[in-house]
């Protein structure tokens, strides 16, 4: 593809900077018309979505405008006429994987040139990715970022009338656009975005400039897709945002997210689940509400990083490990039947052995039903890339290895309590691997395998626990 001149670039200062105002929402900006409605009539695509769930959501949104412009979706690259690659860029490794498929398709693109790639999602913001796919990568034909998905169709349409590359990442705060089409991956269960965003700059932590400030939904808007996503069969629904417990700080709420939470409650729908939360700002009320309301679910997935006060002071946390510690006993003591998941970074900057042993001791003591534990990855522009101390990957892989043979000793040890015990499974559909195993998810977020002698997918239904595994259990529907 040729180059051109008006591509659009990212700016990672320009990314960093935040202000006081906050955007209006957008409604009804997306827009077709007759050329885009036909745009992939009997055309495919394939759509590769990485990282987190606020990615699995914007690829519904991209698998929407897609389907709307007449594409139908294919899991085969090689049937596909568009090809996109919606990415995440938290660690190195996230990224090393997306270029290595990008690589590895790229003789598609050679039998078939009018075959378009693109490249959207949080890698798009990244300078330096940018720059690597100008030099290195030919075959991608559409880079756009995370604040312009909207744009989809009209880019698309400019890559198929001028043959050229286009480049569009705009580095702005972000804004708030609604109304934009949505195909949900599932019908029992879907994802609700509450909020865009992150202000709170961890140190180590790439988000804050690849999705923009921290800026939240209107309720009713929240509130409308909540009834949409249950009219259409949704049993579950799953709030998102980075932090979802500073909701509405930017409207001016006093204490939105707990007010979310309760208003999300009253419409009935059977399950409500979020992430992810922060303990820094976790207020009291959104426990009173916890408690009060049974259709919000048992289980919490509650970032902690590390065990160390000093290593979570250079990650600017905002709160000690004995802080963390008292808020998850205030929980579970409130909660009885609530299960925990966190996320673990072993190897940042400076980490003494002292401090990945406190890492450890707090694992041990608030004995996690699971957690996902990464190396830290340094992440350019990030004040953490730039620390002293930077931790060999050998060191990092023996210390990661540690920790996840405490994590698994107690997931498994967690998973006991189970035994010969009924748990309401909202079932997902039958398993991948054989048929006649229904799978699907218990309130307090366990993976349950089940046989049932009835179809019941989409539906809640009492499982009697017979099995249990380190990460999940196996059953019967009654
Ligand atoms: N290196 C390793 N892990 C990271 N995470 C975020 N940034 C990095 C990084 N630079 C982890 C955190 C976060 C999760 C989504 O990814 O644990 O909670
Ligand atoms: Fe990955 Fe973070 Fe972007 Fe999610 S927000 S896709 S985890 S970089």
């Amino acid at each position: 593809m040729k180059k051109r001149n008006d591509d659009i670039l990212p700016d990672h200062k320009a990314e960093a900077h935040r202000t006081k105002e906050m955007p209006a929402p957008e409604y009804g900006l997306f827009a077709m018309n007759d050329a885009l409605a036909s745009l992939g009539r009997g055309k495919k695509y394939y759509l590769r979505t990485y990282g987190c769930q606020a990615n699995v959501r914007d690829g519904e949104t991209i698998a929407g405008m897609m389907e709307i412009m007449g594409y139908a979706n294919t899991e085969h690259p090689e049937e596909a006429d568009v090809l996109i690659f919606n990415t995440c860029a938290i660690r190195k490794a996230a990224e090393e994987h997306v270029f290595g498929e990008i690589g590895m398709l790229k003789g598609l693109k050679e039998t078939k040139p009018e075959r378009i790639f693109c490249l959207c999602g949080c890698m798009a913001q990244e300078e330096s990715v940018v720059s690597l796919i100008q030099q290195k990568y030919p075959q991608i034909d559409l880079v756009f970022g995370t604040h312009n998905l909207y744009r989809l169709p009209d880019l698309l349409q400019e890559v198929i009338q001028t043959k050229k590359r286009k480049i569009e990442v705009y580095s702005e705060e972000g804004r708030v656009i609604e109304d934009l089409p949505v195909h949900r991956s599932q019908s029992c269960k879907g994802f609700v975005d509450i909020m865009y965003g992150c202000n709170k700059f961890c140190t180590y932590c790439i988000v804050p400039y690849t999705r923009g400030k921290e800026r939240s939904r209107r309720m009713e808007d929240i509130l409308r897709e909540v009834e949409k996503l249950k009219e259409n069969g949704g049993r579950e629904v799953i709030l998102l945002g980075q932090n979802v417990n500073a909701y509405g700080k930017d409207l001016g709420m006093e204490d939105g997210f707990t007010d979310l939470l309760i208003a999300v409650a009253e419409t009935g729908i059977d399950r409500i689940r979020f992430y992810s939360s922060s303990p820094r700002d976790y207020q009291e009320s959104t426990i009173q509400a916890m408690q009060d309301h049974p259709n919000i679910m048992p289980a919490l997935h509650l970032p902690v990083q590390s065990g160390s006060d000093s290593v979570l002071k250079r990650m600017a946390r905002g709160y000690t490990a004995e802080e963390y510690k008292q808020l998850f006993d205030r929980l579970k003591k409130r909660i009885p039947s609530i299960t925990f998941t966190t996320d673990l970074i072993v190897g940042f900057p400076g980490e003494t052995e002292e401090e990945f042993l406190a890492t450890l001791d707090l694992v041990d003591y608030c004995q996690f039903d699971m957690a996902y534990s990464f190396m830290y990855s340094p992440r350019e522009g990030t004040p953490a890339a730039r620390m002293d101390g930077q931790i060999s990957t050998a060191e990092k892989k023996k210390r990661l290895a540690e920790l996840n043979a405490h994590l698994t000793h107690w997931a498994k040890e967690k998973n006991q309590k189970y035994a010969g015990q009924t748990v309401k499974v909202l079932c997902e559909g039958r398993s991948k691997k054989n048929a006649d195993v229904y799978s699907g998810y218990s309130e307090e977020n366990k993976l349950v395998n089940f046989t049932s002698d009835k179809e019941c997918e989409g539906e809640i239904v009492d499982v009697k626990i017979t099995d249990v595994k380190s990460f999940s259990l196996d059953g019967h529907a009654l």
